[in-house]
């Protein structure tokens, strides 16, 4: 089949669908690639390079419709491209299926396929074909750089001679995708991050990306992500106001907002308002988001930066990702050349539009001259249903202490317990008869070490095991001191056997202690 990919008419936006190395992949797959000239210019990819892998340069947007018999793109059709789609023709592009209804009935009058991109399953299996994940990757990531490219600060603490620089603090709302890849962006740059969801089951990984989760003193039953697709439901408006009462407290704190919080199909809720944004510090920014949807802060202007009038940005940019239209280019046209995978079983050239496959069907709208859309629901739980846990008790010092002195009696029982277990090894040994004096004292010698190792090591975190086997590989080349002994012997054979030990010896200890620094720097915050 022919799979082509126009230039994108959408004003402004400089992403593609295909780039050479996705085109490279596709032509394995038994198609032939097409490309609009110019297509992929402002994504950093010349005609040249996609005519160097064997791609087909098209003239026009035109001539390209005409030729393919699927055509890949980002934004849902214009009305002239609409005009162009045909019968047996398939569609892969973001579409808007709820906003656009008259678009989708149409193409399925025309009987085209329309398969859009931002309905495929949040299911595991389709992660690799998930294009609303990867833009909104590279938005959570962009809106940090935004804001700190608005922000007059280091993210980062310091202490130099010409002063004290606090580190900035930052606010991610809404801990999907989007503000997940904000999370790890902004720690990564040193800033103190909090985070907050109304789904308790990502504080974990929350926390393991460094940042705080910010808990609400209140307790509501709440829906997992696994019973509504991988997102959230809405809450009620006690929890809404225990959300808003907290980040009242956290506004005259945090120097960048980045609200990120969506429910699909429905208008950004609102969580950064007016009074949040006066009680900020001036020079403070807030990046949201959500700006396409109606925007999580009353003051965000779609597609405009504005400053209020006691200092705060905020930033109301929809095409984060086309501002980085290479890496997003990249992205989307692996998602694309994933989903063409699975479109060509058989990688022969030819598509078996197969409605039986969930992620198929999910992101089918229109196919043979009917409205696909909505489809039913996957088969397969969402990739976000998590056990359930329960938020961490804070403990009160005196619990503090008391959970200390229980674990540290736990501990010295152990101890003695192995050490009794020792003792009585060691005497038992001793008491058979005819056991020689020499193999008691070498006896006695191994049990103490491997007491004394099982101590060492007891303690040291799993993470850390690894390193703690290269430095004890390195220790136990204290074998070198018999190398050493022999090597002077008047034997030629005993001096070369000791020469070889020496040597051995010499590369597992250097060897060990530079692997043990190397892996230890891993572990080092700079
Ligand atoms: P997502 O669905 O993965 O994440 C949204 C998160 O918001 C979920 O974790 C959800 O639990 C949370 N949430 C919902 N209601 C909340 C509330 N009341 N309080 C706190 N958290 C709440 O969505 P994704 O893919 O991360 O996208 C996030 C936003 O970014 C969307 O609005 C999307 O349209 C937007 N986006 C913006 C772009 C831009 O250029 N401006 C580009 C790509 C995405």
């Amino acid at each position: 089949m022919k799979i082509g990919t126009p230039k994108e008419t959408f004003a402004g936006e400089r992403r593609v669908a295909m780039t050479p190395e996705s085109a490279t992949a596709l032509q394995k797959l038994g198609h032939t690639c097409l490309i609009e000239t110019g297509a992929g210019l402002e994504a950093g990819f010349s005609d040249a390079t996609y005519k160097d892998v064997g791609v087909e340069v098209v003239k026009t947007a035109a001539a390209l419709w005409k030729a393919a018999d699927v055509v890949a793109k980002m934004r849902a059709p214009d009305a002239t491209e609409m005009k162009r789609l045909r019968e047996g023709q398939t569609l892969i592009s973001f579409f808007s299926p709820v906003a656009d209804e008259k678009k989708m009935a149409a193409a399925a009058e025309k009987g085209a396929t329309v398969v859009a991109m931002e309905m495929i399953p949040r299911i595991s299996r389709a992660q690799k074909m998930d294009a609303l994940s990867s833009m909104a990757n590279i938005a959570g990531y962009r809106a940090v750089i935004e804001a700190g490219n608005n922000f007059g600060r280091f993210f980062t603490g310091q202490i130099t001679a010409a002063g004290k620089v606090p580190p900035a603090k930052v606010l991610v709302v809404g801990a999907g995708v989007a503000g997940l890849a904000a999370i790890g962006t902004s720690t990564s740059l040193g800033a103190i991050t909090y985070a907050f969801d109304v789904r308790p089951e990502v504080a974990e990984q929350v926390e393991s990306m460094g940042a705080e989760f910010v808990y609400l003193d209140f307790e509501e039953e709440q829906t997992d992500g696994a019973a509504t697709g991988g997102y959230a439901s809405v809450s009620s408006p006690e929890f809404r106001e225990a959300q808003l009462a907290k980040f009242r407290e956290l506004a005259p704190e945090v120097d960048i907002v980045i609200t990120t919080a969506l429910i699909p199909n429905r208008e950004a809720p609102e969580l950064w308002t007016e009074d949040m944004v006066a009680a900020m510090k001036p020079g403070s920014v807030v990046v949201d988001l959500a700006a396409e949807k109606g925007g999580n802060c009353k003051l965000t202007v779609m597609d405009e930066k504005i400053v209020t009038e006691n200092g705060v940005t905020i930033i109301g940019y929809t095409d984060f990702p086309s501002r980085m239209a290479t890496q997003s280019s990249n992205l989307y046209a692996t998602n694309i050349r994933h989903l063409m995978t699975d479109l060509t079983p058989e990688k022969d050239g030819v598509i078996n539009h197969n409605m039986e496959d969930d992620v198929i069907r999910g992101a089918t709208i229109a196919h043979a001259k009917e409205v696909t859309f909505p489809p039913p629901r996957p088969k397969v739980a969402a990739i976000a249903a998590a056990p359930k846990k329960d938020k961490p008790k804070e403990l009160t010092p005196t619990e503090k202490r008391d959970l200390e002195t229980a674990a540290f009696k736990a501990q010295t029982r152990n101890q003695v317990t192995l050490l009794g277990a020792g003792a009585a090894l060691v005497l038992g040994v001793g008491l058979i008869p005819g056991m020689p004096a020499s193999f008691m004292q070498h006896f006695i010698v191994f049990v103490l070490s491997v007491f004394i190792g099982f101590q060492v090591i007891w303690n040291v975190a799993h993470s850390l095991h690894t390193p703690l086997m290269a430095v004890t590989n390195a220790i136990s080349s204290i074998i070198i001191l018999g190398a050493l002994i022999q090597v002077g012997s008047s034997s030629m054979l005993i001096t070369l056997l000791g020469g070889l030990g020496i040597l051995m010896a010499s590369v597992n200890i250097f060897g060990g202690f530079l692997v043990t620094r190397r892996m230890l720097a891993m572990f080092q915050k700079s």
